[in-house]
């Protein structure tokens, strides 16, 4: 008698040529005849962060703006899971699985946390006449969803706008999970805030992450695209100035690269020189 093999011996094998979520090739985009975009590529594949990084004005925005489909590109080509597509509106991206948290998030500061959580895809109980939302349900499934992600909230009936800008974004972060979001963009998610905070922040990317979503983590600070990214792309003036996997660049000369390298040595030569005449 021979024993059957059983099913789950062997897991499947990941496939590491399986089409990225998102892949972006030479994308260009104008403004009138302002260049804001020329050339960029970038890949986002599930399980992992690609980083965005680039000075004010580098392009940034617009790169996520054409991935949100708020924005189309001009050239280029914009594949979501090996398809060729230009999207026509954020609805249109949402529909595709991609969530993108907006530096000014688009939250109701005076409503209660669950009904922030659940804006825009409130779930009803009853029918016809009788249909009302499910303020049960909301409330305990925005409680469930924030802990799972390890957010204990004291009472998700506080107004959204006392939690700190950290607890709001996290609280983005969980809903574009719940929803079942498979790209997850988030434009400087860390920009305005201290350094506890963003560490806070950065720990709910790398469980997005760790869930399976594929993050477009924009950020112009080298520590903390390095602390979760698997891929970094820098931007300047609206042109690639350099793409990498982790494990081919280090923090310092990722640091060295987004702070302009030849230029700020050429500055500390300069510097140098003035102090000494
Ligand atoms: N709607 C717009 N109309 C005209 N120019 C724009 C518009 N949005 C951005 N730009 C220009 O495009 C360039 C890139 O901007 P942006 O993507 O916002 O950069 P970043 O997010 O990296 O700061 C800048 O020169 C900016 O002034
Ligand atoms: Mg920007």
């Amino acid at each position: 008698m021979t024993t059957p093999e059983p099913a789950d011996a062997t897991p499947e094998p990941v496939d590491a040529d399986q089409a990225p979520l998102i892949e972006l090739d030479a994308v260009s985009k104008y403004y009138g005849n302002i260049r804001a975009l020329e050339g960029v590529s970038l890949e986002v594949r599930a399980g992992e962060v690609s980083c965005v990084l680039g000075d004010n004005g580098a392009g940034k925005s617009t790169l996520i703006k054409i991935i949100s489909g708020l924005h189309q590109h001009d050239a280029g080509t914009f594949r979501i899971e090996g398809e060729e597509t230009r999207l026509s509106n954020p609805r249109d991206a949402l529909d595709r699985g991609i969530a993108t948290v907006y530096q000014d998030l688009a939250v109701v500061p005076l409503m209660p946390v669950w009904r922030n959580f659940f804006l825009g895809s409130e779930p009803t109980k009853g029918v016809g006449p009788f249909r009302r939302l499910d303020v049960q349900q909301m409330r305990a499934t925005t409680r469930e969803e924030l802990l799972r992600m390890g957010i204990d909230l004291r009472d998700v009936d506080q107004p959204i706008g006392t939690l700190s800008g950290g607890e709001r974004q996290c609280v983005a972060i969980a809903r574009a999970v719940y929803f079942g979001a498979k790209v997850l963009v988030l434009d400087e998610p860390t920009a305005a805030l201290g350094v506890k905070q963003s560490g806070v922040v950065l720990k709910y990317v790398a469980a997005a992450r760790d869930a399976g979503l594929g993050v477009v983590l924009i950020t112009h600070n080298p520590h903390h695209a390095y602390l979760v990214g698997d891929r970094f792309v820098l931007l300047k003036r609206g042109t690639m100035a350099g793409s990498h996997q982790r494990s081919e660049i280090g923090l310092d000369e990722l640091t060295r690269q987004m702070a302009g390298g030849s230029e700020l040595d050429e500055l500390s030569h300069e510097l140098e020189r003035a102090q000494s005449e």
